[in-house]
């Protein structure tokens, strides 16, 4: 962002007014004006049909996805969005993140589908009939079957691809919408899908992930500069035309054995491979890989310096790192014994929340979006204390300088959860797959309270029962 981007002025604008924000007496904080509260969706997990996308592909074959699932309807949300965005207004919140999707927009190579840029426009236009500031993401996960068919991300020609998809998004839907995410959790894609071998395009190939982060980040870049460029229309009215972030996944990595020099040196390894690569490539403009053991890569990411205005946090839980000899570079990623969990397993940690924020603040001094933040709890019981103690981490983080300019919890319903297909529940509303039914769990009447009362009680957030009483 330079000094007088339009990012930049805007972040300057919401730094204002979160400073000017006083934290009430005692032990209370309220939220500045303007703060955005949202929740977040994805078109393939919500829409229904991705049928030109490489997920819809992959899913056909049996044993890839948990129980056989395949997205099929998922959520209905194509036809559904009215009533999904009117249970947003509901909530009381004023944003909503979703994805526009490539494989739709683009079912032939640089054929783009003007119905479905009617659809996405008619979306958007419902937004804002319904008070909600969309974010949009550009690339969730999903590629266009054609793109896949090349190589993907793999290939360097998806970098210009995608570059020319940002700017037909800015054109087309730049008058409607003024916060762009480019990519969605790239370090996650990657893993998943060239190391771990979960997502598409199913490989496990170290050299080869190095390869996409690589053009992920090239892309990103692109896209940020073509964002800028074609969409010059201030959708609010006035300020910023596009500000321009990614979803970047980012965990909470302590050593396993606190006392242990190997774990800890092994901790920062991954901290800096899984948090700080890539985020340092889309910042200062250079991706590098140093480490022993691990290949060697150093290269500029044109357009890379800068290419953030903001930095969108997406926040789940926290990995101790065991260090193992057979696995050097990842070692052994664990949660500490007997911690709450959610119903992936995935540790229950509020307090990383807080050091996430106060962590990326401190290293990259970018005004911060959450971009997601939720809980897989299909028992109902632990997702409102979930909501509860991670709002007040995240406000103390604020509390004490960091400027965070909106939440957006994973997810407004409960949706296709990818290679776990639809049994985990992140929903605020439930969903009865089989009547598209939606129904609202007891966050969401929490949600609703907290932004009515635009404040919150600090408590402890460090400090999560896995049954609070009452249950
Ligand atoms: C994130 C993804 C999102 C959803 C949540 C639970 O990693 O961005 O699509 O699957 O996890």
């Amino acid at each position: 962002m330079t000094a007088n981007s339009p990012g930049s002025i805007l972040a300057a604008l919401l730094l204002a007014a979160a400073s000017l924000a006083q934290p009430c007496a005692g032990e209370s904080y309220v939220f500045p004006a303007g703060f955005l509260w949202g929740t977040a969706t994805a078109a393939h997990q919500v829409e229904g049909n991705n049928s030109n996308s490489d997920w819809w592909d992959w899913e056909q074959v049996p044993g890839r996805i948990k129980n056989g699932d395949k997205s099929g309807l998922a959520d209905d949300h194509y036809r559904l969005y009215p009533q999904d965005l009117a249970l947003a207004r509901g909530l009381g919140t004023n944003s909503y993140r979703f994805s526009v999707e490539w494989a739709r927009l683009e079912p032939e190579e640089g054929k783009f589908d003007e119905q479905q840029v009617a659809h996405y426009r008619q979306m958007l236009e419902a937004c804002k009939a319904n008070g909600l500031k969309p974010v949009i993401t550009l690339f969730h996960f999903t590629l266009p079957r054609w793109m896949a068919a090349k190589g993907g991300w793999l290939n360097p020609s998806c970098v210009t691809r995608f570059e020319q998809f940002a700017a037909f998004a800015g054109q087309r839907f730049g008058d409607l919408a003024d916060l762009w995410c480019t990519l969605n959790e790239p370090v996650v894609y990657l893993g998943a899908g060239y190391l771990k071998g979960v997502f598409p395009p199913g490989v496990q190939d170290l050299r080869q992930a190095l390869v996409v982060m690589e053009n992920l980040a090239r892309g990103h870049a692109l896209a940020a500069r073509a964002l800028r460029s074609s969409d010059r229309v201030a959708a609010a009215g006035a300020g910023p035309a596009a500000v321009v972030t990614v979803a970047h996944h980012m965990r909470v990595f302590d050593p396993a054995r606190g006392w242990h020099p190997i774990d800890i040196v092994a901790t920062r390894a991954v901290d800096y491979i899984f948090n700080k690569a890539f985020l340092n490539a889309i910042t200062r403009g250079r991706l590098l890989f140093n480490l022993p053991g691990f290949p060697r890569v150093d290269v500029t990411i044109p357009f890379g310096v800068k290419s953030l205005d903001i930095l969108g946090v997406n926040y789940y839980s926290r990995d101790l790192i065991k260090f193992n000899p057979r696995s050097p570079i990842l070692s052994d990623q664990v949660s500490p014994p007997g911690c709450p969990t959610n119903d992936l397993g995935w540790e229950i940690y509020p307090e990383g929340f807080y050091r996430v924020l106060v962590g990326a603040w401190k290293d990259y001094g970018l005004p911060i979006l959450v971009t997601e933040n939720g809980v897989a709890d299909g028992s109902d019981s632990k997702r409102s204390q979930f909501l509860l103690r991670h709002l007040q981490a995240m406000a103390r983080a604020m509390k004490e300088g960091v400027p965070v300019l909106g939440y957006m919890h994973w997810s407004l319903m409960d949706n296709f959860e990818w290679a776990e297909g639809f049994w985990p529940r992140f929903g605020l509303f439930r969903v009865d797959y089989a009547t598209q039914e939606r129904r609202p769990t007891s966050a969401a009447q929490l949600y609703r309270q907290i932004i009515a009362q635009g404040r919150i009680e600090l408590g402890k957030s460090e400090e999560f029962d896995a049954d609070p009483p009452g249950r």
